[in-house]
């Protein structure tokens, strides 16, 4: 997707400031790293697919600000990311996909900087009040279904927890009208 609620909202929430180094895992196409590149931060998009980072690069050409984005291969499991760099993790529809949320709870405690903040969203598909479960009575996610192990708000901030970040919320809330997420937001402690 180019552009969605659920990244509009991470972005518009989290707010990156100039130079503000932030991490997209499972960028996809990239409608998060487009927002926060859009709003000045210096945006790493990391997506095991070779197909999505194809398109994301190509999205990346079109961009005013495409030396803000750069895209690599990796997996949340393991972030091609050095030692305490980012400012902000973000993570948009992509933690269903995770193989192992606690390996990457650790890896993504290990790239933030001290201070540092991360924000997982994924939308609740499962919720019939999902817009795309309205539109077509859930028959396109019963097909997509068996690709997706969903993962709870709190079942993600235990793991934040668990990897020694202090979480600051687990909730299910609303992106938009029609987008219902779970959502859980933690900060790595100053030193
Ligand atoms: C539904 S797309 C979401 C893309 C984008 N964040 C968005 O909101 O449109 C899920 C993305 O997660 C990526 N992905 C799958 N397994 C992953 C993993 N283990 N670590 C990181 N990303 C993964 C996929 O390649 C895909 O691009």
């Amino acid at each position: 997707m180019w552009r969605g609620a659920a990244s509009d909202h991470v972005i518009d929430t989290i707010a990156p400031g100039r130079g503000t180094d932030l991490v997209d895992i499972g960028a996809g196409m990239g409608p998060a790293t487009v927002a926060a590149a859009r709003r000045g931060a210096q945006v790493t998009a990391v997506d095991p697919m070779p197909y999505m980072r194809r398109i994301l690069s190509l999205r990346r050409l079109v961009q005013r600000n495409r030396q803000a984005i750069t895209v690599v291969a990796g997996t949340a499991e393991q972030l091609p990311i050095a030692d305490a760099t980012a400012d902000v993790v973000v993570g948009v529809n992509t933690m269903h996909h995770w193989q192992d949320l606690d390996a990457a709870a650790a890896e993504i405690h290990r790239v933030l900087r001290p201070g540092g903040r991360i924000m997982l969203v994924d939308e609740d598909f499962d919720d019939p009040d999902h817009g795309r479960n309205r539109a077509d009575g859930g028959r396109r996610h019963r097909r997509h279904r068996h690709r997706m192990t969903p993962v709870g708000a709190e079942e993600m901030a235990d793991a934040l927890s668990k990897a020694g970040l202090v979480a600051t919320d687990a909730v299910t809330t609303s992106a938009a009208p029609g987008v219902p997420i779970k959502q859980a937001t933690a900060r790595k402690a100053d030193v």
